[in-house]
């Protein structure tokens, strides 16, 4: 038995990085699947990786006209939801406020959040009835941002902390019938996540960061390694599935323990770096 046999599916953001690894996972479970992904591009890749294997779909998770046509196509092929998988986001570039020009901040406020956070927000409200009624699950896409500085500038930060607190009040208010849970990771590997058109860094993406520089801020980190994007998918899915029958309002922390260390002394972890 596969642990999502029986279950529907559905990744936003699942075009590249964490999504696409997660949806491969939950393929690889047994799930039928559904992707929602902005980028045509990457809608086009998708299509020639999965052909009728999954329904893909195009659109913008700020977009409740795009939601609901993606409700419908998953309505009229499966006729049922019994999760969410959110994993959809955006960087914010990492200036520090001090350097943000004061006439941008609004539009980057906007651009973060609304991405980061409305869309989190609005796709549960239009599949909360779906996943209601086939008692289901949503797992939402938080990051050690949301617990110490530094993982971001202040926008993502802030949007991050958002993101934990949708899942406290999601959790709440849709229990019994839907568990509300996110993963926080630290680093993905193979991440394709842009910065913000608001300050012109749009077109900046994190895979432009050499691997092995990016890699290297891991190695102070308990398991010093960067996960790629299916090392997380065995966590996702376990969320999203019916098994997890005990934890809801939870965001699970997944850092390699990076946030288990005060200071970064001389002593090391006293393991062998999996990282050279
Ligand atoms: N990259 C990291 O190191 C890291 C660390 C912690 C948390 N995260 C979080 O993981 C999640 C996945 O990010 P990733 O690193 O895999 O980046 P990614 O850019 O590779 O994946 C995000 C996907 O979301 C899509 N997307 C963006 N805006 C959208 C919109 N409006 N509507 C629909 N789809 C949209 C993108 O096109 C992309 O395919 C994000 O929430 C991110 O904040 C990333």
């Amino acid at each position: 038995m596969q642990i999502l046999d029986g279950h529907v599916v559905l990744v936003t953001g699942g075009g590249s990085g964490l999504g696409l690894g997660v949806a491969r996972h939950c393929l690889s479970e047994g799930a039928e699947l559904a992707i929602l992904e902005y980028d045509p591009a990457k809608v086009i890749a998708l299509k020639e990786e999965f052909g009728d294997q999954v329904l893909v779909c195009q659109g913008d998770v700020r977009s409740v006209e795009d939601l609901q046509a993606c409700r419908t196509a998953i309505t009229d092929r499966y006729g049922r939801l019994t999760a969410l998988i959110g994993a959809q986001g955006i960087f914010d570039g990492m200036v520090p406020l001090a350097d943000t020009p004061i006439d941008r901040i609004d539009a980057l406020f906007d651009e973060v959040f609304s991405v980061n956070v409305k869309g989190y927000i609005l796709t549960a409200r239009i599949f909360h009835d779906l996943l209601a009624s086939e008692r289901g699950a949503i797992v939402l896409t938080c990051s050690t941002a949301a617990y110490a500085a530094d993982g971001g500038g202040l926008f993502y930060t802030a949007s991050k902390g958002a993101v934990r607190s949708v899942v406290s009040q999601l959790a709440f208010e849709f229990a019994p019938e839907i568990r509300v849970n996110a993963v926080a990771p630290s680093g993905i590997a193979n991440s394709q996540l842009r910065g913000p058109a608001a300050l012109g860094m749009e077109n900046s993406k994190q895979s432009d960061i050499p691997k092995e520089t990016f890699r290297a801020g891991f190695r102070t980190t308990a398991l010093m390694d960067l996960p790629t994007p299916e090392d997380y998918g065995v966590l996702f899915a376990y969320l999203a599935s019916r098994h997890n029958a005990i934890m809801t309002g939870q965001t699970v922390v997944a850092d390699q323990g990076m946030l288990n260390r005060a200071v970064i002394s001389s002593i090391g972890t006293g393991g062998t770096p999996a990282v050279s």
